[in-house]
């Protein structure tokens, strides 16, 4: 893996490599296959951010499913602004589905909890959150976060699809920022 990478003023160390990533992804497959085995479900994924990992992610899914796209804004910098703000709708007729969200990473459970909210609300069956990582320490809902692929600290990462105002969604592993020296 490369070494420390900047992006605008910030710096930022190697954190988990596409291997390691590779792992946990295949891991999610696997749960999703046999928990929808028999059922046909419709995966939402959560633009921008879950782009890469959903791409891995559905090549290893192998039960029937379509797949949709919905995209939410909430960050501004390293830190979110506790608003979500949707900037693409979803197309597709959600009501009688099993929804399945793809979701880069769960911080604050606020975009979450909106989304999974407003699938509700248009009459999914049922909606699970299948989420890369998860920042235990930052979660503030008052909802399960079905599928985890990695607990991590509470700490801004960036990369396979994480952005830092824009820039490193196109690294193709995961990196942490570094403390100030
Ligand atoms: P939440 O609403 O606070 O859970 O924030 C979720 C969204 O904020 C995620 O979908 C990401 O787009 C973004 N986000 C949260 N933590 C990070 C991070 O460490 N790096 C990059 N984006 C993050
Ligand atoms: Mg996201």
């Amino acid at each position: 893996m490369a070494n420390t990478v900047k992006l605008h003023d910030l710096e930022f160390m190697p954190y988990l490599t596409e291997s390691e990533l590779s792992v946990i992804v295949s891991g999610l497959a696997n749960r999703i296959n046999e928990k929808y085995n028999g059922k046909s479900p419709l995966f939402v994924v959560v633009l921008n951010g879950a782009f890469m990992f959903a791409s891995d992610l559905m090549k290893e899914v192998t039960i029937d499913c379509e797949v949709s796209f919905l995209r939410v804004s909430s960050y501004r910098g390293t830190a979110s602004t506790g608003e979500v703000k949707e900037m693409m709708p979803i197309g597709t007729d959600v009501s009688g589905r099993d929804v399945v969200l793809l979701e880069d990473i769960v911080d604050t459970g606020k975009t979450m909890g909106e989304i999974k909210r407003k699938m509700l609300e248009n009459n999914a069956s049922s909606v699970s959150i299948c989420t890369l990582l998860y920042k235990p320490d930052a979660f503030q809902g008052d909802y399960m976060v079905d599928l985890i692929g990695k607990e991590i600290p509470d700490r801004f990462v960036v990369g396979y699809g994480l952005d830092y105002d824009g820039l490193g969604r196109n690294l193709p592993s995961l990196y942490q920022i570094k403390p100030k020296s």
